[in-house]
């Protein structure tokens, strides 16, 4: 075989199967709605652009330290201190080439083979296959519809074995859109030092939450959390950067220097000019205007969406408090036909889907089959018209 075993066992994305089978479809000109979207629907701010702008004016396009420069950790550990109450020093931080490098490093830095790291399902479909790149073995733990699909404390203690190294947690959650309390959040950290794992802390979403919900670092909660957990952020999602690839971790000291001294042979640093446009998106006070207005629009448009779907029979929608997705149990759909198509799970039920003109995301990727996803980062009248377009499609499988 020319292809190694560890990279032919990668799956190939389904978000991207279905995106592109959505654009083949606009492309002999049928109307297609796509709520598969997975990054905020508005331009990166003008403060920003015109700092990328600077960079380059100034010659900002050379090599830079591997982990990234001074002043964008000086950024970034001032983020953590105003945001989150975290104290980090800079050398306790590795800026990256996007949030996924981060979380791919964590993942490297910490895990032997063989080692457990425990993934709540539903889960974001990246995190099986670094685990599985880096060598360990995923455990999943089916959280359930009864929790919002939360893993509680009880159902991490008994996925717990002496291999386990850590828990992947992702709050405000892709897909699921939930968020965890501080009791839940002190819940989990409590078997987590009980039973001496590490924590890795996707909060890409920190800043798209909605309603009273407020977002906790795991890594706030004990002495013993901050020194275990590597607590993974960026500038993807709260400025609308997704192309600028820059994201960010903050870890123990001898995890940082050690992921600073593989990327230095891997990547080396990333993106000079988006380094330091990522600085000043951190520092301007523009930056909290931009993402407040963002998060107005997100937020009226999460309303919105939920409150239609709740009037869809059949179909039960969880209700979303954070980042731009809605996760709908779709499952007492299955068995019905449309066009031809024998809905089966939610990946037929996404090709049938398309066949009235909305892309959506089958669920089974996200190793939920019961359940699909509905991204709201798209116009308020591409919503209306999609929803218009899913409630019909609903009716007509149930007539
Ligand atoms: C949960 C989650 N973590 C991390 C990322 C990756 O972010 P980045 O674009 O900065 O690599 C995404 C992107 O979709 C995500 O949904």
């Amino acid at each position: 075989m020319i292809v190694s075993k560890k990279v032919s066992e990668i799956s190939p994305s389904l978000t991207l199967e279905i995106t592109a089978k959505a654009k083949k479809m606009k492309a002999e000109g049928i109307s297609v709605i796509g709520f598969g979207a997975g990054e905020p629907d508005f331009n990166t701010p003008e403060y920003i652009i015109n700092s990328a702008k600077k960079a380059l004016d100034i010659g900002f396009t050379k090599y830079t330290p591997a982990s990234g420069t001074v002043e964008l950790k000086k950024a970034i550990v001032n983020k953590f201190l105003k945001d989150n109450g975290l104290v980090y020093d800079v050398n306790q931080i590795v800026v990256s080439s996007g949030a996924k490098s981060s979380l791919y490093h964590a993942i490297c830095a910490i895990i032997n083979d063989e080692d457990e790291v425990i993934i709540p399902s539903p889960y974001w479909l990246t995190y099986p296959e670094l685990v599985n790149l880096a060598g360990g073995k995923c455990v999943f733990v089916e959280c359930g519809a009864e929790n919002s699909y939360k893993i509680t404390a009880e159902q991490l203690k008994n996925a717990i074995t002496n291999k386990t190294k850590c828990l992947i947690l992702n709050s405000p959650n892709n897909p699921t859109g939930v968020v965890y309390s501080k009791e839940e959040l002190v819940a989990i950290a409590k078997v987590c030092e009980e039973k001496g794992i590490f924590v890795i802390s996707d909060e890409i979403y920190e800043k798209l939450i909605y309603e009273n919900e407020v977002h906790v670092s795991i890594a706030t909660l004990s002495d013993y959390m901050k020194e275990h957990t590597i607590v993974v952020n960026g500038v993807s999602k709260s400025y609308s950067m997704t192309g600028w690839r820059i994201g960010y971790l903050a870890a123990p000291l001898a995890i940082a220097k050690a992921i600073s001294s593989m990327q230095s042979h891997t990547t080396s640093n990333p993106c000079s000019i988006s380094q330091y446009a990522s600085t000043t998106a951190l520092e301007d006070e523009e930056g909290d205007k931009f993402i407040a207005k963002m998060q107005k629009v997100f937020d009226e448009r999460r309303k919105y969406m939920y409150e239609r779907l709740t009037k869809i029979p059949y179909i039960k929608p969880l209700q979303p408090k954070g980042a731009f997705y809605v996760f709908i149990d779709v499952s007492a759909l299955y068995g019905k036909e449309f066009n031809g198509i024998k809905i089966t799970g939610s990946l037929s039920f996404a090709d049938a889907a398309l066949q009235c003109g909305i892309a959506l995301i089958p669920g089974v990727a996200f190793g939920e089959d019961k359940c699909i996803r509905l991204s709201y980062s798209i116009s308020m009248e591409d919503i209306e018209e999609g929803l218009n377009r899913f409630e019909n499609f609903v009716n007509k499988l149930n007539a």
